[in-house]
């Protein structure tokens, strides 16, 4: 039976089809739902690519969808320049045939957390508009979660959309901030770790020729996410970052953490910035005073990693 029951909140995106892909096949994992929030993608495009994932893999999964816009801050643009138009690398795909129930994400994950008390795992690939919208509806929902699992926020390197702060955070820090605060144990899977693992384009080749279902579209998909990363990074691979979220949950003894109670910048310059008091120090400013402690991966083991994610996608739930 499977040991972890998840949601995986996502705005799809080429990395978070990984991800969805790895929940959907990896053994250990129950994938209780998918919800859908704007990101990389508008909310809409991300409900249907969430949608034809699923109907891609031949999957039951429901998919709620989420948030349209930030709490506070205007929308920004979308980075089709990392994921495509569509999200996908510009693979125009044909509109899924199934459609996303009438909950919204936030209360799927109330509901679900309800049915599951003290069971359920949330993993937000996103933005986490939809975490803070399930914290407004029901305020002891930390009481019913097992543990929240982000792939966002770095502490100590560098950001990738600022140089301090990573895009999940930055699209909503405002939402990002009242999830630090919530009393749910959290673990930040940040570009501390992610920045440390890469996929390889060569993987994809592998993937494409042992997964008859969804190794070419994966392969596809993933050229565009690979080109964008070596044009501004120099590597032929891409970064492994949402995919590790779902490593973390299944091994967490991969990965080494630091912890303290976080916050998250709203404004200015350094607007989603990830700041974790990880030191115990009474400092003369008290934003971190009276906040949980949450948890952020400082260092990987990235092999092991990378072959997580190959075995899921090339195990016997696609043949
Ligand atoms: C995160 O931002 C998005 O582009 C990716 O899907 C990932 O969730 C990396 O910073
Ligand atoms: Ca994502």
């Amino acid at each position: 039976m499977a040991q972890h029951k998840i949601i995986l909140d996502t705005d799809p995106g080429i990395d978070d089809a990984m991800a969805i892909f790895t929940a959907m096949a990896h053994p250990d994992i129950e994938l209780l739902g998918l919800t859908t929030t704007f990101g990389n993608v508008s909310v809409d495009q991300a409900t249907q690519n969430a949608l034809t994932l699923v109907e891609m893999a031949g999957s039951e999964t429901p998919v709620a969808q989420g948030v349209a816009t930030p709490m506070i801050k205007p929308l920004a643009e979308f980075p089709d320049f990392v994921h495509g138009v569509d999200g996908f690398g510009n693979l125009n795909l044909a509109p899924p045939k199934r459609t996303s129930l009438p909950q919204s994400a936030a209360e799927f994950i109330v509901d679900q957390a309800n049915q599951n008390p003290g069971e359920i795992v949330i993993v937000a690939i996103g933005p986490l508009g939809n975490l803070a919208q399930a914290l407004q509806l029901d305020p002891e929902l930390p009481s019913k979660i097992k543990q929240v699992v982000i792939m966002g926020g770095v502490i100590a390197s560098d950001g990738n959309v600022s140089p301090v702060a990573e895009a999940n955070i930055l699209s909503d820090p405002h939402a990002a901030d009242k999830v630090m605060a919530a009393a749910w144990p959290l673990v930040m899977v940040g570009l501390d770790v992610t920045h440390q693992i890469m996929l390889p384009r060569s993987l994809f080749d592998r993937i494409a020729k042992e997964n008859a279902k969804v190794g070419s579209f994966m392969q596809s998909a993933a050229k565009f996410y690979i080109d964008f990363y070596s044009s501004v990074r120099n590597i032929d691979g891409c970064y492994s970052h949402d995919v590790s979220a779902l490593a973390y949950v299944v091994h967490p003894e991969l990965f080494e953490t630091v912890s303290g109670p976080t916050c998250v910048a709203t404004e200015g310059v350094a607007m989603g910035q990830t700041i974790m008091s990880r030191y115990g120090i009474p400092y003369m400013l008290d934003y971190w005073k009276d906040r949980p402690d949450q948890s952020a991966c400082m260092g990987v083991d990235d092999a092991g990693v990378v072959d997580f994610f190959e075995t899921a996608m090339t195990n016997s739930y696609w043949s």
